[in-house]
């Protein structure tokens, strides 16, 4: 069957018969909203090459919760900011940690969103690197008893799931070892899985303030060049106790999401990046680009590619625009 039988065109003409025939839907309950927190109150600090985010303080980030819930986003995922930074990055595994304390808020104040946190050092170590130094290296195994005691705090400080990004070898077993001996067996593990080492992350560096004062992390993080190699860590990520997985960047790596997803059935998640909302934003704003379709196309299209929600800072407002009513509608 060919032209003239075949007309693809048929089934474009009108926005029901479009509607009717779409193969991927994307809805505000598969957007997660990532929220910078820092110490203080009253506080919501700009960050430059992100307009539109901010490192909130607590109080400030439940206010922002609020907008957020009511466009209909309903998972978060929770960075912070410490007051100070050491070589053993004891802010990530303090009790009233930055992130600890905001989690219990989040969870008193909307016990039904999925609170994820973040588990890193980049944030809270000296140097700025995703573990601990040793003769200038970054050492694995040390970074994983300080991985599973931080999983165990943000656990019981209420996060439904924990999301390890540091990219250490053996990093999902310790946290689900640890989260299982702390008697926090129903608290979920999404792996970093496929974390290659990206200069998309550009802006979260100043938004996070982890740039890392010497080298970088292309000895922990993955080579953009590899594949083959994600589909190792995603395998090995789930053989270790992942419940999900995540690919990151998402833009530039969408072959990845595609080939992990149809390889592997647990949940699949892509974190669309700092340097991709940095892209729309900037270019809307000279009035290159749509915003609006350009991030909804964006998030559709990860969807397509195989991912099952999205992190991304565009959430609220792509909750919101999806929100929007009918353009198909009736006839005025
Ligand atoms: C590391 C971390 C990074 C991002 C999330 N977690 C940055 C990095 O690896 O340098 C990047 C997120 C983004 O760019 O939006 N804790």
């Amino acid at each position: 069957m060919s032209f003239p039988i075949e007309r693809l065109r048929r089934l474009r003409r009108t926005p029901a018969l479009r509607a009717l025939v779409r193969e991927t839907v994307l809805e505000p309950s598969d957007l997660v909203l990532p929220l910078f927190i820092r110490p203080g109150r009253g506080e919501a600090r700009p960050i430059k090459s992100m307009p539109g985010v901010f490192q909130f303080s607590r109080d400030r980030a439940l206010k922002a919760l609020a907008t957020a819930v009511s466009a209909g986003v309903r998972s978060v995922i929770l960075f912070g900011i410490p007051d100070k930074k050491d070589a053993q990055a004891s802010g990530a595994y303090a009790a009233d940690g930055v992130i600890q304390a905001a989690a219990r808020a989040v969870k008193d104040r909307y016990p039904d969103l999925v609170v994820i946190a973040d588990l890193c050092f980049c944030e809270y170590m000296d140097h700025g690197h995703c573990g601990v130094v040793g003769k200038g290296e970054i050492l694995n195994d040390e970074t994983l008893e300080l991985a599973a005691r931080t999983a165990v705090s943000q656990a019981e400080a209420g996060c439904d799931v924990i999301a390890p990004s540091g990219m250490m070898d053996g990093q999902v077993a310790a946290i689900r070892r640890a989260l299982d001996g702390a008697g926090k067996e129903t608290t979920a593990i999404l792996a970093y899985a496929a974390k290659y080492a990206s200069a998309f992350y550009g802006p979260f560096r100043d938004a996070a303030e982890s740039p890392p004062s010497f080298g970088d992390r292309s000895s922990y993080q993955m080579d953009p060049a590899n594949l083959r190699e994600a589909m190792r860590e995603i395998a090995l990520d789930i053989q270790e106790g992942a419940d999900m997985v995540m690919v990151k960047p998402a833009l530039a790596y969408l072959d990845v999401l595609r080939r992990g997803r149809d390889a592997f059935r647990v949940p699949f998640a892509a974190y669309s990046v700092s340097g991709e909302y940095a892209m729309i934003k900037a270019a809307a704003e000279r009035g290159w680009i749509d915003e609006k379709r350009a991030a909804l196309e964006a998030l559709l299209c990860i969807r397509r590619a195989g991912a099952d929600f999205i992190i991304t800072y565009h959430a609220v407002d792509a909750a919101r625009w999806l929100a929007s009513p009918g353009r198909a509608g009736r006839k005025a």
